[in-house]
């Protein structure tokens, strides 16, 4: 058995971050939004820190370290098929980070977050909501983007339904994925598939030189 870092503190808090303000997103939209007098501005502010959020979880993925690079989890649909084959048997293939089926559905979430949080730049609720960038689409084009707001916030549910259902699987085949995410560092039962190397020198301030460039758009967003 080894014990290996795998999730650096940036994709730890990028995760947690993304877990509490897409909590307030959904419930300021879908409940009356109590305590808040305009739930509306709570769900564009989380949803301006979020465009934050994924803006640098998009360079991490290029620039962080191993296990947070996408070259390091993105793999052909036939690696994908093979895996999702053995992780059928008794025992089943060991990866330090993401592994090929996870690694897609990471991709995929991220997009359909990405454009949940772009398309609600361009909306305004008809009533005294409009956001930053309304005015740079016509009202043909906010009302396409309004619709498809919606219905990928549907997506979004499946897509997290099947995420928490994944991490329920793997921890019946004896995968404790979770606490991986909490503390950084994840069990193995023996030698991983994918390289196990993790930590690179300078990452941390890479990553704070990072989250200033991404707090930039988030404050104009903010302000505007
Ligand atoms: C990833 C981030 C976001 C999530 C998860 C999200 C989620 C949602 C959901 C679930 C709805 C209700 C849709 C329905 O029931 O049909 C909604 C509506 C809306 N969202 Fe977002 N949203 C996000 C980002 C944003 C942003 C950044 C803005 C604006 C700056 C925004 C503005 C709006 C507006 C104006 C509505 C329509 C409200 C109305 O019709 O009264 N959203 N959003
Ligand atoms: C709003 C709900 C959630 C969303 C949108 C979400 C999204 C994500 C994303 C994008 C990743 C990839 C992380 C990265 O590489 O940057 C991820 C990984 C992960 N998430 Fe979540 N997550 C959600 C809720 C949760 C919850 C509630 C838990 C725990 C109970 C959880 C546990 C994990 C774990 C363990 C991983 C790593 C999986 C692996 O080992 O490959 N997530 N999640």
């Amino acid at each position: 058995m080894t014990r290996l870092l795998v999730w650096d503190i940036p994709v730890r808090f990028f995760h947690w971050s993304l877990v509490a303000l897409i909590g307030l997103s959904f419930y300021t939209m879908k409940t009356e939004g109590a305590p808040f007098v305009f739930p509306i501005e709570i769900h564009a502010r989380a949803g301006y820190l979020l465009s934050g959020l994924l803006l640098f979880r998009w360079l991490w993925g290029l620039l962080g370290s191993h296990h947070a690079r996408f070259a390091s989890f993105l793999r052909s649909p036939g690696t994908m098929i093979a895996y999702g084959r053995r992780l059928a048997g008794a025992r089943p293939p060991i990866f330090a980070g993401h592994n090929p089926l996870g690694g897609a559905m990471v991709v995929i979430m991220l997009l359909s977050l990405t454009f949940q949080a772009v398309s609600g730049l361009f909306l305004t609720d008809d009533i005294f909501f409009t956001a930053p960038l309304n005015g740079l689409a016509s009202g043909d084009t906010v009302k396409t983007l309004a619709t498809l707001h919606s219905l990928n916030s549907n997506l979004l549910v499946a897509l997290i339904a099947g995420h928490l259902l994944a991490l329920v699987l793997h921890r019946l085949k004896g995968e404790r994925l979770v606490g991986a995410m909490v503390t950084g560092r994840k069990t193995l039962e023996g030698p991983p598939e994918d390289e196990p190397r993790q930590r690179r020198a300078a990452s941390l301030y890479l990553a704070l030189g990072l989250v200033v460039l991404c707090a930039l758009p988030v404050i104009w967003l903010w302000k505007a």
